[in-house]
């Protein structure tokens, strides 16, 4: 007799790093590496939060406060919106599966747009919940309409990435706006807005403002992307006192580590130096798509911290070996197949050094390859 696992278990996506094989993070800080396929920020952490990290280090005989009081009552005063209705996380992934498990059982339907984050599939996969995936329209946006036609009375989530990742793409607020006020109460609608900082159409708060609206509605934030926190593992939910209720339920009580408290509570005293990086990458995203276009190549319309391209109508045949050329020039990306999208290539914005890199070593790649 073998050890039975959980039945749920081989259907789980599994998740493919970022860093290659046999590196760590360290290594590739060290490096030539230019490490372009996780979506991080390419600032190391500003050296206050690092002093901040630090000093509480010094504590770290003690348990962390379950309830993150500090962190939960700044993102309250910075979102003018209550205590109770903030929720931190071991990362944004951490309320996925929470939600997952505090929602979904076999039977009931879980909605969301494809190609979308990697995670999703994984909480239909662990809960034997049916997922439904929403195809993306040709212009890699999300097809609003055909989702909210896909709900049924067994719907439990729908979920809109925004902007999405491995996209890019950005449904302006008015859209989300009029989406969630069609869906039915009976449905948890969770916008994740790991990307939010990153667009430039419209205010981040008026999502916020649905809050008071729409007990159904769950915002996802992260440090992950703009607070250059992404190793701490920390992010946020904005939603009712019920889904917090729900989700801390299902999870240990120590889910955010002492450190990332306080890193975290620091990082949110710098927003202008914050905003700054942000407005760095955003240059970037400029600079790289009018670069790549260039090339002769095609991309989504991009509001995030990363480009979507297009590697053509023989992409599919000519993407591993695109990403064998840029491999060789030391640049990491993620191949599209990976993603849902074949044909495609997703590189996250770098340093302005990295991303020259990555130019030429793309341009290199279609000439030999295209
Ligand atoms: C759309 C989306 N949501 C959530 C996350 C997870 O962020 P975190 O690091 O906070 O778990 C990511 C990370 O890549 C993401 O792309």
């Amino acid at each position: 007799m073998t050890v039975r696992f959980n039945s749920h278990l081989t259907s789980i996506p599994g998740y493919t790093p970022g860093v290659p094989k046999g590196h760590t993070a360290e290594d590739v800080a060290g490096s030539d590496l230019a490490q372009l396929a996780s979506n991080e920020s390419p600032f190391p952490p500003l050296p206050e939060v690092v002093e901040a990290i630090t000093r509480a280090a010094g504590a770290m005989n003690r348990y962390p406060d379950p309830a993150a009081t500090r962190l939960r009552r700044r993102l309250a005063d910075r979102h003018e919106i209550e205590p109770g209705q903030i929720s931190v996380a071991n990362g944004s992934c951490d309320f996925l599966l929470a939600a997952a498990e505090a929602l979904l059982e076999p039977g009931a339907e879980i909605v969301y747009a494809w190609p979308s984050f990697s995670m999703y599939p994984n909480m239909a996969a662990m809960t034997g919940a049916r997922e439904i995936q929403v195809p993306l329209n040709e212009d890699q946006t999300h097809d609003l309409e055909a989702m909210l036609d896909e709900i049924t009375a067994a719907t439990q989530i729908v979920i809109v990435c925004n902007p999405n990742n491995p996209t890019g793409t950005y449904i302006p607020f008015a859209e989300i706006s009029d989406f969630v006020s069609r869906v039915p109460d009976h449905v948890l609608v969770i916008i994740d807005e790991a990307y939010i900082e990153f667009q430039t159409r419209d205010d981040p708060a008026l999502t916020v403002d649905l809050l008071k609206d729409f007990s159904n509605l769950v915002l996802l934030r992260t440090f992950s992307k703009t607070h250059s926190l992404a190793g701490l593992r920390v992010g946020y939910a904005m939603a009712s006192p019920a889904f917090n209720g729900a989700v801390n339920a299902v999870r240990q009580p120590f889910s955010v580590n002492a450190l990332a408290q306080a890193a975290a509570v620091e990082a949110l005293e710098h927003g202008d130096q914050v905003q700054r990086q942000i407005e760095k990458s955003i240059i970037e995203r400029v600079r790289i798509e009018s670069e790549v276009r260039d090339l002769g190549l095609t991309t989504a319309d991009t509001e995030a911290n990363f480009s979507w391209i297009s590697l053509g109508e023989r992409g599919p045949e000519i993407e591993d070996e695109v990403v064998g050329v840029l491999a060789a020039a030391g640049i990491v990306v993620r191949p599209g197949r990976l993603l849902g999208g074949p044909g495609w290539l997703r590189v996250s914005y770098g340093t302005s050094e990295e991303n020259d890199r990555f130019v030429a070593a793309l341009g290199e790649a279609i000439e030999l390859h295209g």
